[in-house]
């Protein structure tokens, strides 16, 4: 069953708002896609998000893996967040094509390492959420394909000044 709530609402200030038959909250407005899946139990990656989907909330789920083809459908993502999402590895490949990124957040997830520059591909990435302890595993070289990030937002000791 399809249900719209406060259709009528968002439809006169101009998103039309719907739940996918697993439960992501699917909002479309002329320059965005969003989708939310936040805090849905959920083990993998929804398949149901539109492959337009420029914003993916998956935060407060538990992904556990993230796997080399997780984003694969989703070329268009401009903000990703699983923060909280148990996440313990992601693959090398996961963020290949996500070329459009400018938000990631990784912040409160067990993983304590990286299998390698997973930033790389994240060629207009401005903002990143990451635990301070995580990031400085990162392989420091790596920074350098980074070009547009701005802003670093860290939990926990040294303050971003150290990175910098
Ligand atoms: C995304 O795709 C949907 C359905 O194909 C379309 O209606 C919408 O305009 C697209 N939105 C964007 C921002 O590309
Ligand atoms: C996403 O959904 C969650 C749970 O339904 C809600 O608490 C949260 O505010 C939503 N986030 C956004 C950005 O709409
Ligand atoms: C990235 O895109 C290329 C070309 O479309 C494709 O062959 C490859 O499998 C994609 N990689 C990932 C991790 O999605």
């Amino acid at each position: 069953m399809i249900f719209c709530p406060f259709l009528l609402f968002l439809w006169i200030i101009g998103i039309s708002p719907c739940v996918l038959p697993n439960h992501c909250d699917v909002a479309l407005t002329k320059e965005d896609v969003r989708c939310n899946c936040s805090s849905k139990a959920l083990t993998h990656i929804p398949t149901d998000c539109p492959s337009n989907t420029t914003d993916l909330e998956l935060s407060d789920n538990n992904l556990e893996i993230i796997s080399k083809k997780a984003f694969t459908k989703f070329t268009q993502l401009r903000y990703l967040f699983l923060s909280n999402c148990h996440v313990t590895s992601i693959d090398q490949s996961a963020f290949d094509n996500l070329t459009h990124l400018k938000e990631l957040s990784l912040l409160n997830n067990p993983m304590k390492t990286f299998v390698g520059n997973i930033f790389a591909p994240l060629g207009k990435l401005q903002v990143l959420h990451i635990s301070y302890d995580l990031l400085s595993k990162y392989p420091g070289e790596s920074w350098s394909d980074v070009l547009h990030l701005t802003n670093v937002f860290t939990c926990s000791e040294p303050s971003n000044g150290l990175f910098a």
